[in-house]
């Protein structure tokens, strides 16, 4: 009888999902935590319509070594569905032939109605979509343990003095300020959010998006280094090398007070079940409060000669956009849907800021682009920008003006 009804169950199960042959490989860096719940939604998906999934997760925050492998897979001819790049890079496979065009899918789905422009450009080369975005993540964030900030008789700091007010506050009860990690692009990440608030949004665009020289040699972005040196004062010394998520765990847990990241840390307080604005805090980071740093996760698409795996390919890139799976990877990956027409129900108040500030920021000029996650500027004047922050961040002799002109010399030199 037991077995009967196993059977029947499973002829059922078989019956509602279809079987095809063809399968996706997919390279993300999304490997733990929140980000891990949110990218396994998108595999359920993918296997409810009868495809297969081979997961290619390779560890690292901030992605450069899955970049790294993803370049040596596709120049030996063998590479995955799928990866996760973004921004310009987006355009420089694209050119180099790796990509391959989606629009049977986008047309069909008039993707252009439901995406921002500001983001679609950047997924299509030569008027087709090579890519698919999936989010928006808001880099400008600080994010606060309540607990912490409340023993400590502190506040959400709204501007770069406040903040020195409420990190000698926390720093005071014996906890440690600021939670940070000094790897190369988190480095960049605090840096930026930084250069932001010194430089303010038009400036912040001609250093980082024009390579503008007279602003990124400026006094303004020796100050934004005088900044920077100084919140760092406030970060532990076991820094070094510490990754992000153990950054946002001494948060979670209490060990530290703060911590300036993206909303990908959000995924991470949702995951260990806390709630904003009763167990932790969101705000727009430092005196960023108007101002958006936008950073668009998107999946390109490689040329592949299987026709089955090219089937597979168009359901993925049809399934990203879908409302549905929308709303759960964003709730679970901390970021906000990348489509305008969504219902925002479910979300919490730091995605309804983050929307809402997203949308505003755009009007008044103050939506600027992610230097630390590539939506700024090549690969190449970008690793030149870290090489320059993470050298002054590991050299306490270095001066915030010997700084400024080794940011000027070599982002002239990878230009
Ligand atoms: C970013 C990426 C985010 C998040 C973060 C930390 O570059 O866009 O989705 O994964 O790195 O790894």
């Amino acid at each position: 009888m037991k077995i009967t009804k196993t059977l029947l169950a499973a002829s059922l199960l078989s019956a509602a999902t279809p079987t095809f042959a063809g399968e996706v490989e997919v390279l993300h860096w999304w490997t733990a935590g929140g980000e891990a719940n949110a990218i396994s939604v998108l595999k359920t998906m993918l296997e409810q319509q009868g495809y297969s999934w081979i997961d290619f997760g390779v560890e690292g925050g901030g992605g450069e070594s899955a970049m790294r492998v993803l370049k040596t897979r596709a120049v030996s001819g063998n590479p995955p569905s799928a990866a996760n790049i973004k921004g310009l890079d987006i355009q420089e496979w694209a050119r180099l032939g790796f990509l391959t065009s989606l629009n049977q899918v986008s047309d069909k789905e008039n993707w252009d109605n439901v995406i921002p422009n500001i983001i679609s450009n950047v997924m299509k080369y030569d008027g087709q979509y090579v890519a698919v975005p999936v989010n928006v993540h808001r880099i400008n964030w600080l994010w606060a343990n309540a607990e912490v900030l409340k023993k400590a008789g502190a506040s959400v700091p709204t501007t770069l003095d406040e903040f020195f007010v409420t990190a000698d506050k926390i720093k005071a009860i014996g906890v440690i300020p600021l939670a940070h990690g000094g790897q190369p692009w988190q480095n960049a990440t605090l840096f930026e959010v930084i250069a932001l608030d010194v430089l303010g949004s038009e400036d912040y665009i001609k250093a980082f998006v024009d390579l503008d020289m007279e602003i990124l040699g400026s006094d303004k972005m020796v100050e934004a280094f005088t900044q920077f040196k100084r919140v760092l004062s406030y970060v532990d010394d076991d820094a070094p090398g510490r990754n992000w998520l153990e950054a946002t765990s001494m948060v979670i847990k209490g060990e530290a007070g703060m911590q300036i990241m993206g909303d990908w840390a959000k995924g991470e307080f949702s995951a260990a079940g806390k709630i904003p604005g009763k167990d932790y805090i969101c705000a727009p980071a430092l005196g960023t409060s108007g101002k958006f740093t936008y950073n668009v996760d998107s999946f390109a698409f490689f040329e592949l000669h299987d026709e089955e795996n090219f089937e597979a390919q168009k359901a993925l890139a049809s399934t990203i956009l879908n409302p549905k799976f929308q709303e759960v990877f964003n709730l679970n990956k901390g970021s906000i849907p990348v489509r305008v027409d969504m219902d925002m129900s479910h979300f919490d108040q730091c995605a309804l800021d983050s929307m809402q500030e997203f949308k505003s920021s755009a009007k008044t000029g103050d939506l600027v682009p992610s230097m630390a996650h590539g939506m700024s500027t090549t690969s190449y004047v970008q690793s030149a920008m870290f090489d320059v922050i993470t050298n002054f961040f590991n050299d306490s002799d270095e001066t915030p003006e010997q700084a400024v002109q080794r940011l000027v010399k070599v982002v002239k030199s990878s230009m």
